[in-house]
């Protein structure tokens, strides 16, 4: 046995510093509670940044990826496979895409998904109709496509020469994208509910009208389901709820329900452009990623499944309304589903951090989006006892933090 001591302090010798990780080193999880090398519990709202969709260690995730693992590992793309057959033809049917290409990330969903939207246009427009239109505060990954794709110059401050023709506009505002888009556009790129960006939702409306003016422009519509979809919002994808049909869409996180996974969807009609030798990823379809996937998909997609999420929002609205009441400390509580965001009241904005550090102490574990909101992204399966649970320990973090204030 190696004597190593793996802490935090080992982290910063030996990594990369491009995160910078809690104290307490995780070891073990076990539905939606969590555990540290020093056994010390925690309650899970956070769900890995909206991937561990069905909580941690789910028994028949583990069975298929035992039974995977006995069967077979990798091939790469020269070979296809079981798993990501099944895997797709159940995503097809289950959605309104009927092809589908495997990667491993959100990023490398949407990397292949703005290659394709630029090669579609190419193909069947020309060389010049490559203007990609995104909005402001999106997210859509860390690579330098994606980034400059993402509406948070931040991001890809410093990483310049950026890759070009790619526009950014206020989201939910109908007017902006109309003046901006034109017969160059070849896609409009925008989360159907932003995530990182401060859990802020499309309006319907707004979704219609970009529909619209994509079609008239002959501009594809991509979605960029990584952080909404697989049950996320109550629905498979948010698409289904918005009632408008993307051309293509990206999804991952959940997807794998912990084990890496991402997907590009699109029609017959577009899919052609990726034609063979145009794109691809080594680990792409990968047999366990796949098979792990198609039994988080058989799970998630069920009506007691999708139909216990907006019963499960219902106890987190609230037990959060019941902290407002106490602290007055949120002035909006938003988001679908189990993807909720917390507004601080003006007060505390930029403060977001001080409420996680305070509630990880109180053995909970949640997330910011942005400064000034609060994130919860649990498992879509969570107890509602631990749901109530959590909600204690949140009262308790913000009574903590509030008190600090005060006396400082
Ligand atoms: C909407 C959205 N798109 C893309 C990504 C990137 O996914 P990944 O980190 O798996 O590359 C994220 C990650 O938070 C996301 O929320």
């Amino acid at each position: 046995m190696s004597t190593l001591q793996v802490t935090r302090a080992l982290f910063d010798e030996v990594m990369v510093p491009n995160y910078n990780p809690q104290q307490m080193v995780p070891v073990r999880g076990l539905g939606s509670r969590v555990w540290d090398q020093d056994n010390n519990e925690y309650i899970d709202f956070a769900g890995g940044i909206a991937v561990n969709a069905l909580g941690h260690c789910h028994p028949a995730m583990v069975e298929t990826l035992k039974q995977q693992a006995d069967q077979l590992w990798h091939l790469s793309n020269t070979f296809t496979n079981e798993p990501a057959l099944r895997l797709a033809k159940k995503l097809t049917d289950a959605t309104f895409a009927d092809k589908v290409f495997f990667c491993n990330s959100g990023a490398e969903a949407n990397e292949a998904a703005f290659k394709l939207a630029r090669k579609f246009a190419y193909d069947n427009f020309g060389a010049d109709k490559n203007e990609i239109i995104a909005f402001y505060q999106g997210f859509h990954g860390r690579t330098l496509f994606t980034v400059s794709v993402g509406g948070q110059a931040k991001y890809r401050e410093g990483f310049e020469p950026a890759p070009g023709a790619i526009t950014h506009v206020a989201y939910n505002d109908l007017e902006a994208l109309k003046a901006a888009i034109s017969d160059k556009t070849c896609a409009v790129v925008m989360e159907p509910m932003q995530g990182e960006g401060g859990v802020i939702p499309a309006d319907a409306e707004f979704a219609r009208g970009v529909r619209e003016l994509c079609d008239q422009h002959n501009a594809l519509l991509v979605y960029d389901e990584v952080q909404t979809g697989v049950g996320r919002t109550g629905r498979l994808y948010q698409y289904m709820e918005l009632g408008v049909t993307p051309d293509i869409l990206s999804t991952a996180k959940a997807l794998g329900g912990g084990f890496p996974i991402g997907a590009m969807l699109t029609t017959n009609k577009v899919a052609p452009s990726l034609g063979f030798g145009t794109h691809g990823s080594t680990y792409g379809g990968n047999p366990l990623a796949c098979a792990v996937a198609e039994t988080v998909l058989d799970i998630i997609n069920q009506p007691e499944v999708l139909e216990g999420v907006a019963t499960k929002r219902a106890v987190f609205e609230e037990e959060l309304e019941k902290i407002n009441n106490q602290y007055n400390i949120f002035t909006e509580v938003r988001g679908r589903g189990l993807l909720i965001g917390a507004e601080l009241v003006p007060a505390w904005h930029g403060k977001a951090a001080q409420f996680l550090a305070a509630a990880r102490e109180h053995g909970l574990l949640m997330l910011v989006a942005g400064p000034n909101v609060i994130r919860f992204a649990p498992s879509l399966i969570i107890p509602d006892e631990d749901i109530r649970a959590g909600m204690a320990k949140l009262g308790d973090a913000i009574a903590q933090v509030l008190t600090a204030e005060q006396s400082a």
